[in-house]
């Protein structure tokens, strides 16, 4: 699968989404849209009003991350409203295996999450059940964090259960990557990445985007 890059709007001025969302969407494969509630992660951002609007504004899909608590609850709406991807993380979920369905039965891709301290190991048996396994390469919670290279070998630890299982599951990180760090995750075997500051602190984003994408093709050892 070819390397994917999802801008995350978190780093936007939020007083002009669609404007912001226009300025990645030559170049972007997803817009990332970061969902936080302030009890999963010690923030508050935006919900599906919000998420709503965007689709209708947005020509790129919508890649929602729910950092949130109740996901089963909550995350179903995402993909009935028209998100292509919903990703919840593993530790908020009561019924993991039972809402990864409802996402797609609703239309739209599976994703899980997993923060820096989760091990990969325990979530084995449920690839079948996701589209995408998102590792987390900072605490979730804020944008412009450093990369955290401890993850690196858990990158690599996914990459072979999914390589084994020849699953088609997208492995996505999302904290930190930048131009100085995209192609360590490339290489350990990510190919969807999220950039937030490093996408919409540039003076370009579109470009910005397009140099990320070909740091981490270069560095992919994937097809
Ligand atoms: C953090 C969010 C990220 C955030 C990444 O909890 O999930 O998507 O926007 O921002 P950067 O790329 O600046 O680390
Ligand atoms: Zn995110």
């Amino acid at each position: 699968m070819a390397i994917q890059i999802s801008p995350s709007i978190l780093s936007a001025d939020f007083a002009h989404l669609a404007d912001e969302a226009a300025a990645v969407s030559p170049s972007a494969d997803w817009l990332h849209v970061d969902v936080m509630d302030n009890h999963f992660v010690p923030n508050l951002t935006l919900g599906l009003p919000i998420v709503e609007s965007l689709l209708k504004a947005a020509s790129t899909p919508l890649d929602c991350h729910l950092m949130i608590e109740d996901p089963d609850r909550w995350a179903p709406a995402y993909a009935e409203a028209g998100a292509g991807s919903v990703t919840i993380h593993a530790k908020a979920a009561g019924a993991p295996v039972r809402t990864l369905r409802e996402i797609r039965r609703l239309g739209a891709r599976a994703g899980l999450a997993l923060n820096p301290a989760e091990p990969v190991e325990p979530y084995e048996d449920l690839i079948g059940e996701m589209d995408m396994l998102l590792l987390m390469t900072v605490e979730p919670g804020f944008g412009g964090q450093r990369f955290l290279d401890m993850v690196l070998p858990k990158i690599r630890k996914a990459r072979e259960l999914l390589d084994t299982r020849q699953s088609s599951v997208w492995l996505q990180v999302d904290g930190g990557v930048s131009a100085e760090t995209i192609e360590r995750a490339a290489e350990a075997g990510a190919d969807v990445f999220v950039a937030g500051s490093a996408v919409y602190g540039a003076q370009d984003p579109a470009a910005a985007v397009d140099t990320l994408r070909s740091l981490a093709a270069k560095a992919s050892p994937l097809a």
